[in-house]
């Protein structure tokens, strides 16, 4: 997983949690590094779990919550570092369909080791169904940058849930704007 990804969760943590608490999760992740992460580099997918396994210990907060919440902390950290991707769009679903066809391969050319979802998509009138497809079964994730998303273009979406996989690696996602 990209370093970016780290460093932005723990500043999240931090934010969220206070200084003292970040550094108990920290301490109770069992970071190799202690903890220092660079946003080019690259590290085990597993060293996030553990950060958020961490964070449950210490908090109480739960998982799917945490991812969630990082969604929105993340798509804000995108919408400022990559204004490019979201030139001349007025819609959450402009944005929601461009991830797997345009925007993700960006981001693979930028960084090849990325390891990212897969979203399938189709879209009728005021509804978009999304597949997220990915063995990291992060779709609190997915579902925390859908919703920030909406706020970001003033969109009240209706976003139904359903898993597909038992393991949560394939989940739709079924999008409703006003008409
Ligand atoms: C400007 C917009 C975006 C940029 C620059 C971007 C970039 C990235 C990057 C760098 C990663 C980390 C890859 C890795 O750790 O190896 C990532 C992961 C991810 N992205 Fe995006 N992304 C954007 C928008 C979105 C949006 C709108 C969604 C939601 C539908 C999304 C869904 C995800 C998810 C769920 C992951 C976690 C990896 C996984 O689940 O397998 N991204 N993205």
């Amino acid at each position: 997983m990209k370093g970016v990804v780290f460093v932005e969760i723990l500043e999240m943590v931090e934010e969220v949690f206070g200084m003292a608490k970040a550094d108990e999760i920290i301490q109770g992740a069992n970071l190799p590094h202690g903890g220092a992460y660079t946003a080019v580099g690259t590290y085990p997918h597993e060293e996030a779990v553990n950060i958020l396994v961490s964070a449950n210990k210490v908090t109480g907060v739960e998982i799917p919550v945490m991812l969630n919440q990082f969604g929105h902390h993340l798509f804000g950290v995108f919408a400022k570092g990559y204004p490019a991707f979201f030139e001349g769009m007025a819609h959450p679903f402009d944005l929601l369909e461009k991830v797997d066809d345009y925007i993700h391969i960006e981001v693979l050319k930028l960084y090849p080791d990325a390891q990212l979802p897969r979203f399938d998509h189709e879209r009728e009138d005021n509804v978009l169904r999304l597949t997220y497809i990915s063995p990291r079964q992060m779709s609190s994730l997915a579902e925390g940058l859908i919703e920030a998303s909406a706020k970001h273009f003033n969109v009240p979406l209706d976003i139904q849930m359903r898993t597909l996989d038992s393991d949560g690696s394939r989940v739709l996602f079924i999008l409703t704007s006003p008409k």
